[in-house]
């Protein structure tokens, strides 16, 4: 869908951006340094400001508007819960919440029979954890460098980036490994194969040497989303979940940015022949219209609480406005065949494309995705991969990547950019011509890191 853009409103421009200014309280923000764009208004995969100029979303979001910006659908579904019911507290049963719950068990694999409603990712990693915890009897949690996992006490102790480090130490009882990263392998390996095999053998010496007596969860992006869409080498998954059984761990996926159709599958994990124990999903699930999360439960460590209770709970698990759109979300899929027309663009349009980008410009050092997640690795030189901008670069150092996102925006594009890359994730109902289009707008502001390159 391209849509135009209202006609410029100086006067709503100025009211929301002081209203914002004066008030709001952003997030991972240093306050009085940010500029944030007033929205007026979106369609579909375009959203617009009040300045006359729109965007096509290629961040969805945070990755979360999988469905696009007012789908009819969802949008009806929570004005017509709202008709009937805005609200119900937890511990009564309610129609919508258990219709989405068993939809969701539907789509997860066998043994999967029950969900416990958050009100995101954060706090169903948060949940997942205390489940592993108490079925286990064990503390400790293995997560990964280069992961986020959200930003409440242990979910942002489990992230290995550095939205954790002002935040320690917040629980004592997280470990951190290295997972697999071919294109910088932290274990110097030269094929996808020795990059798994290096990196399970790596994984098992940490538990072994933290103690599998102590461990009662390990934690995994099924591909990592903000830290690098990294798609873990044939086998990795499969091995950790081997690993996992040996030594008596919980394997939770968090699933929150690739479940719900982002990679062309219901979850991230059934692109890698493994089935966890604990699956956590938010974002994708209701594209974010009204907060929901959740964690899916084996039925392994559901039985656990049919006679011990379960310790925790939200007033608003399970609200039924959030779960009205989820349902929706799954009449969605279905007519529409999202998951086929996310393969089939991904492999149809993005992939050859964005290798054609890697060909032609030297400062892409690599292109990697699935479905309709990809990321552009961006660098000063190939042969040695040093990245464009350092890691975690701010300021001064990040002009390069900044100089990238300004070129995306004049040209209409919403660019998503962290660090050294760029990813494209655009709404899962992004027509085939907003997705050239887009794909046109980062082609041509590749030049800028070009030049920046041969500088
Ligand atoms: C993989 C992953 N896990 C967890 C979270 C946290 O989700 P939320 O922001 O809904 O708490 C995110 C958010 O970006 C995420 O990408």
């Amino acid at each position: 869908m391209s849509t135009i853009a209202p006609d410029a409103d100086p006067a709503a421009d100025a009211a929301v951006r002081g209203d914002d200014r004066r008030h709001v309280f952003h997030s991972w923000s240093a306050q009085a340094l940010i500029d944030p764009l007033p929205v007026a208004g979106g369609a579909g995969a375009t959203f617009w400001d009040y300045a006359g100029r729109s965007y096509l979303d290629f961040s969805s979001q945070l990755v979360n508007l999988n469905l696009g910006h007012q789908h009819p659908d969802l949008v009806a579904a929570i004005q017509e819960q709202a008709g009937r019911l805005a609200t119900i507290q937890p511990s009564m049963a309610n129609d919508t919440r258990g219709e989405l719950a068993r939809r969701i068990s539907e789509i997860s694999p066998d043994g999967f029979s029950k969900v416990f409603f958050t009100n995101g990712g954060a706090d169903a990693n948060e949940n997942a954890v205390r489940m592993a915890r108490l079925v286990t009897g064990k503390r400790k949690v293995l997560a990964m460098y280069r992961s986020y996992h959200g930003n409440t006490s242990t979910a942002i102790t489990l992230t290995g980036d550095p939205r954790r480090w002002a935040n320690e130490p917040a629980d004592a009882s997280v470990v951190h490994f290295f997972g697999p990263y071919a294109y910088r392998s932290p274990f110097h390996a030269d094929s996808p194969e020795q990059e798994a095999e290096r990196a399970l053998a790596h994984l098992e010496q940490t538990i072994i040497l933290e103690g599998a007596s102590t461990i009662g969860a390990i934690i995994i992006e099924s591909v990592v989303g903000t830290n690098g869409v990294l798609i873990p080498p044939p086998g990795y998954l499969p091995g950790v979940r081997e690993l996992c059984d040996r030594y008596g761990i919980v394997y939770i996926a968090d699933e929150v940015m690739v479940g719900f159709g982002r990679l062309g599958t219901w979850w991230g994990f059934e692109n890698f022949d493994v089935v966890p124990d604990l699956i956590t999903f938010a974002k994708g699930v209701n594209s974010g219209y009204v907060p929901l999360g959740g964690v899916v439960v084996s039925d392994r460590i559901a039985a656990h609480f049919d006679t011990v209770s379960f310790p925790g709970g939200l007033t608003y698990s399970g609200h039924p406005l959030a779960c009205a759109p989820g349902i929706a979300t799954f009449e969605v899929f279905r007519r529409d065949g999202i998951l086929e027309r996310v393969r089939d663009l991904g492999e149809r349009v993005v992939r050859p494309r964005l290798e054609q980008m890697a060909a032609r410009h030297p400062s892409v050092g690599e292109v990697r995705g699935l479905g309709l997640f990809w990321a552009i690795e961006l660098v000063r030189d190939r042969q040695t991969r040093a990245p464009l901008v350092p890691f975690n670069a701010a300021g001064a150092d990040a002009a390069p990547m900044a100089a990238f996102a300004a070129a995306c925006k004049k040209a209409g594009l919403w660019p998503f950019t962290h660090f050294n890359r760029v990813h494209v994730a655009p709404p899962l109902i992004v027509s085939e011509d907003d997705l050239v289009r887009g794909l046109d707008i980062i082609d041509r502001a590749l030049e800028v890191t070009d030049a920046e390159v041969a500088s």
